[in-house]
């Protein structure tokens, strides 16, 4: 297929999937699970950080988790208020569309591995922020791109409309352009990382958000609507456009850690790429089976466009089935983390089962 789409060199941006390996993982009492977690119209909340504030409440055995992700959600909220422009700063209505594509919605799930898997390795929060919101700019950035008439011409996100929409498509093609730097900036002048860790996370974060990362899977999924791609085909495309920026989430993290074993490193790489896979999976089988009203999205946009989806070329069980496969696998990828990799754990059972 990569030769078909790109005939001249063939690219062949990830190897093939590795096999799973099964370890059966309990999903029952995840907190971000909990019924006040799913409202029918969750993606009008302003933050995650709302959402998680429900869950305070809930009595579960994880308790302390929720109040880690709410405290972790409003940190990266504050990060990004502070680091984008004001609204009334010339040019006034780039910088609003800017805001609007970053803040007042999006379940933040990016930050929250960076700040699970720094809590795994005992990276302490403020070293982590900037990894944090620079991936959750580049995601905004991503989302603005993706929702363009060149690209997916969708209306709605968030539960509000798109942000060439609500403005127009030449201020949201600017400030995708604004926000992308912004999001290095972000980590060039972090007051709590070193040069040699500022610049480790912009390889990172840049490879990721590339041609080699998801910048050339959005150019594949293009390429590939009305296509009947294989699985491993789909996989490596998933991988690129959605899972290279959750693998900068676990990878950034992990370059802050003051002593990691290869073997655990590369434990954590395997289990960010299961865990990107299953959210682009999931992600898809939402645009089938879940509801505009909940996932703050146009339901059936992919069918309209012909996608190559999981659900599309595989059916919404075998869909169903390899996220499960994916969330066993990539779980059982952190056992030699004990207890520490709690946090990640049920982010991943969050991300296989979330309805938005
Ligand atoms: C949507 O990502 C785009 C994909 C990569 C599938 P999210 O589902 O994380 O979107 P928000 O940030 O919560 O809106
Ligand atoms: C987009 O995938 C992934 C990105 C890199 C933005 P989708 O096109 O399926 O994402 P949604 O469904 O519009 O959020
Ligand atoms: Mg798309
Ligand atoms: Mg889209
Ligand atoms: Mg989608």
């Amino acid at each position: 297929m990569w030769e078909r789409i790109y005939p001249r060199t063939g690219f062949r941006p990830f190897a093939a999937e590795a096999a799973p390996t099964i370890r059966s993982y309990s999903r029952s009492h995840n907190p971000l699970l909990q019924p006040p977690l799913l409202p029918g119209a969750a993606v009008l909340d302003s933050v995650y950080a709302r959402r998680m504030s429900q869950v305070r409440n809930v009595a579960t055995p994880a308790q302390s988790l929720a109040d880690k992700a709410a405290a972790w959600s409003d940190r990266v909220a504050g990060c990004l208020d502070r680091a984008l422009p004001a609204p009334d700063e010339t040019p006034c209505r780039l910088h609003e569309a800017m805001r609007y594509a970053v803040l007042n919605g999006g379940k933040r799930v990016r930050p929250l591995l960076v700040y699970a898997t720094g809590e795994c390795l005992g990276i302490e929060s403020e070293n982590l922020d900037a990894p944090a919101a620079a991936i959750e700019l580049i995601h905004a950035f991503s989302l603005v791109h993706d929702d363009l008439p060149a690209m997916d011409n969708d209306d709605l996100r968030r539960g509000r409309p798109t942000l060439h929409r609500q403005f127009d498509e030449a201020t949201a093609i600017l400030a995708a352009d604004a926000l992308q730097p912004l999001a290095f900036h972000v980590i060039a002048s972090s007051a709590a990382l070193d040069d040699s860790e500022k610049a480790a996370i912009v390889k990172i974060v840049s490879e990721a958000c590339g041609s080699r990362g998801m910048t050339g899977g959005q150019s594949i999924d293009l390429a590939s609507e009305g296509q009947a791609l294989s699985a491993n085909e789909l996989a490596e495309m998933h991988y690129l456009k959605t899972g290279a920026l959750i693998r900068a989430c676990v990878v950034s993290a992990s370059c802050l850690a003051k002593e990691l074993s290869a073997e655990k490193l590369a434990a954590l790489d395997q289990f960010s790429r299961d865990i990107g896979l299953a959210f682009q999976i999931r992600d898809d089988i939402l645009d089938v089976a879940g509801e505009t009203g909940v996932i703050g999205k146009q339901t059936g946009a992919d069918k309209k466009l012909s996608k190559a989806t999981w659900p599309a070329l595989f059916g919404l069980d075998e869909a169903h089935r390899r996220c499960d496969e994916l969330l066993e696998s990539g779980t059982g990828q952190l056992s030699a983390f004990g207890a520490d990799a709690e946090p990640l754990n049920l982010l991943a059972a969050y991300i296989v089962e979330r309805e938005s």
